[in-house]
């Protein structure tokens, strides 16, 4: 950061800006990268290129962030849903196949809270509908997936990948996102939208609507110097996961995070969901947590119960009740990276405590 400062390259263009594109491609398989501000705008410009017409539909999980319905809603497109696994919380590829119509262009799968969502038998709905796939990976760097037999990073899955490194991810610019692809012609497109659409050879003259949606130099700096820890901190994600399911397994009140045999979790956050039989939900047992000095953040809230995107007339009766569940019942506890075995330690006396 501080040689950006000094070369003077402070804003979106300076080698850190291409070193982090080349080498967050690379750790993720991919040959190109994109950097743009933040990971809501990753996904409106990967969703972008799609070029949808009016009413094509792109599959989601309704378990997810507003990020997903908001790129579709702004490329023209409907967002259908498809309900959460109970096992992974992430999107169920039993029941994308029954989503899929004569309107559907794109699914958008998201890794949930670290563990990949189930890419095999999504990657090969895609494939027998000759959809496209857009990754949503912001919640999933690191992270793997077992697909025909192989492991393969979750970023490389698609036509395009979105990371976020918002300040609570594995690698954090401050603010910051990008798009990950193999396709040339998708990279160029959304380099271009990122860029107010300028012509390349003429430089004030638009052909299409663009958008400022640059990353700096600055911000870059401070993603290459993480990405040379890559390892030590999923490494570290990884045995914190560790420490907090040795400590909270002798409650029998929570479901755990998941990690299938087809899967190896970062552990982005460490989400906790309250059995059925348990007498509160996340909701008070948050409260509880808080009066005891643990910050703790609620699961999602389903795409199909927020106002702003039933407003528009979507989603109508429509009910999702695994999301539903995991909603009202799930919240995560303290899971930064600077979390120490002893704080572990004392949230986990805590959570015990708050459901005694
Ligand atoms: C799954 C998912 N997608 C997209 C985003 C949006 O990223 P940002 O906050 O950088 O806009 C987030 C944010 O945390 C996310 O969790």
């Amino acid at each position: 950061v501080a040689d950006a400062v000094r070369s003077g390259w402070v804003s979106s263009s300076g080698p850190f800006l291409a070193e982090f594109e080349r080498a967050w491609a690379a750790y993720c398989g991919r040959s190109e990268g994109v950097a743009v501000s933040n990971g809501t705008v990753a996904l409106e410009v990967a969703v972008a290129t799609l070029e949808l017409e009016p009413g094509d539909e792109v599959i989601m999980p309704a378990f997810t962030i507003v990020s997903c319905a908001l790129a579709v809603l702004y490329a023209g497109g409907v967002p259908v849903l498809v309900d959460a696994d109970p096992a992974t919380w992430t999107l169920d590829p039993a029941a994308v196949e029954s989503r899929i119509g004569p309107r559907t262009r794109a699914i958008m799968p998201v890794h949930i809270y670290g563990h990949p969502a189930n890419m095999e038998p999504v990657l090969a709905a895609a494939e027998r509908a000759g959809l496209a796939v857009i990754e949503d990976a912001a919640e999933a760097h690191g992270a793997d997936c077992l697909v025909e037999g192989e492991w393969r990073r979750c970023g490389s899955f698609g036509n395009a990948s979105c990371f976020s490194f918002y300040a609570n991810k594995l690698v954090t610019t401050g603010e910051g996102g990008m798009v990950v692809t193999d396709d040339r012609a998708l990279a160029e497109r959304a380099r271009s939208l990122r860029n107010l659409c300028f012509e390349p050879e003429r430089r004030f003259y638009h052909r299409s609507l663009g958008h400022n949606f640059r990353l700096t130099n600055l911000q870059a700096a401070l993603g290459v110097a993480q990405l040379e820890r890559m390892d030590g901190i999923v490494e570290r994600k990884r045995a914190m996961a560790a420490a907090y399911r040795e400590r909270l397994a002798t409650t029998d009140a929570l479901q755990l995070p998941p990690e299938e045999p087809w899967a190896r979790s970062v552990y982005w956050m460490y989400g906790v969901v309250l059995h059925d039989d348990v007498g509160l939900d996340a909701a008070e047992l948050g409260s509880r947590l808080s009066r005891l000095g643990v910050e703790t953040r609620p699961f999602f809230l389903g795409m199909h119960e927020q106002p702003a995107l039933l407003e528009r007339g979507l989603f109508a009766g429509e009910k999702y009740p695994v999301t539903e569940r995991l909603a009202r019942r799930g919240l995560y506890l303290p899971s930064g990276l600077g979390l120490t075995e002893e704080q572990i330690e004392r949230v986990s006396d805590a959570v015990a405590e708050a459901l005694a």
